[in-house]
This record gives C-alpha cells, structure tokens and sequence, in this order.
C-alpha cells in the first residue's frame, strides 16, 4: 500500500515549513470571508465548511469539459485533454466528500456540536455564491481558475499541517471507524489529518501544473503515478 512508505509526520512538517504561495488578491479576500465568518482558529466545523466548498471548482470543471468533450468530439487532442480534466476533477471531488465525511465522524465520536455557521441558510449561501463564480471563473479563463484552486489548495495543506499542531492528543487517538478506515488505514486521528494534509498537496500539485506552472510543485517519496496527469 502507498501510504506505507509515505511518512506522514515528515510530510505535514515539510508542508508547515514551506512559505506559502504568494496569494492574489481575490484568494486573500476569499481567505479573510471565511476568517470572518468562521473566526481565525482552526477547527473541525470550518474544516467542514472548507471541505463543503473545495469539491465545487472541480465538479464545474467536471462538467464544463464533458460539455466541451461533447462539442469537440473530433478534435482527439482536445478530448484528451478534456478527459484528463474531467477524470481529475472526478477524483479530487470524491476525495474532498470523502474528507468532509472524515471530519463530520470526528465531530461525532468527540461529541462536537457544529458551530453556527454550520446550520442553514449559511452553506447553502455561501455553495450557492461560490458555484456561479466558479462556473465563471472557469468560463473566463480555465487556467485562472486552476490557479485560484492552486491558491485554494496550497491554503488548505497549510491549515491542516497546523491544525495538526494544535492538536498533538490527536496521536494517542486510535481510529477504529470503520468509515474512516477505507479512507486512511492509520492507526491515529493525527495520521488522518496528515493524509487529509497531503491529499490538500496532491491538490495543489496537479492544479499547479495544469495551469502552466510546475515549478511550484512539492514532491515528495510515495506520490502517486496519478499526479504524473499533468507533469
Ligand atoms: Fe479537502
Ligand atoms: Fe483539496
């Protein structure tokens, strides 16, 4: 199994010592309304409303290929191109549900209640803006909205390599749920959130390289082939 030779710990330590990504201006305005919304902390009920919104920009690049696939059958290059996109926006947006099914199992085995922002008609506003302006971002220019999500996605591995940190009775909790068994076989919550941490990097990674910008990938031992997509 690829995680076996993956270690965890050094990684989410390589991803709190590399600087961040120098963020645009709208990635700094989309960082501080969730800040505001949220408060600056990290915790598990706005990992969920991040996890919430991070399957969007994918599922619009989903679709917007198959349309594109459709109207441009002929073109083979194209399709291939578009298929690549499609089938890596199919994968990462199971992967960001299945992350925030791994955060909502945490909340329930610690007994956490989720904080308000969790209860509608904030999700739904805020998946309900964030779907038009992702819709559009990628209609204006698709290797923009790569790079938005490169930002997104660099912001995340950050937070989560902290919020480890924070948390260090994390690595006395065994995981014995089952759910969360099929997405990591660790044997701590801390490993958990590592991998939730470094699958943020594998993110970030293929965004940086879809949108033309490679140099800003962050190798490590054990990444997956299906990262070579792009690179
Ligand atoms: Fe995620
Ligand atoms: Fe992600």
């Amino acid at each position: 199994m690829i995680d076996e030779i993956i270690d965890l710990k050094k990684e989410q330590i390589a991803s709190a010592n590399r600087p961040r990504y120098k963020y645009s201006i709208a990635a700094r305005i989309l960082f501080l309304a969730m800040d505001i919304v949220t408060g600056r902390k990290s915790t598990l009920s706005k990992a969920k409303l991040l996890e919430t919104l991070a399957c969007i920009p994918y599922r619009e690049w989903e679709i917007r290929q198959y349309i594109r696939m459709t109207r441009r059958y002929r073109n083979q290059e194209f399709v291939n191109w578009a298929d690549a996109i499609l089938k890596w926006g199919r994968a990462a947006q199971d992967n960001e549900y299945m992350h925030l099914l791994v955060m909502n199992e945490k909340m329930k085995e610690d007994g956490i209640k989720d904080a308000w922002y969790l209860f509608p008609f904030i999700p739904y506003f805020m998946v309900l803006s964030y779907i038009p302006l992702s819709r559009m971002l990628a209609l204006f220019s698709i290797r923009r909205a790569f790079l938005f999500m490169a930002e997104f996605e660099d912001h995340a591995e950050h937070v989560y390599a902290q919020f480890v940190s924070e948390n260090p009775e994390w690595d006395e909790q065994p995981v014995k749920n089952e759910l969360v068994k099929t997405y990591a076989d660790v044997d701590t919550w801390g490993d958990v959130f590592r991998r939730v941490g470094l699958d943020e990097r594998d993110h970030r990674n293929n965004c940086f390289a879809a949108c033309g910008k490679p140099e800003y990938i962050f190798k490590y031992e054990g990444m997956p082939s299906s990262n070579d997509l792009f690179y």
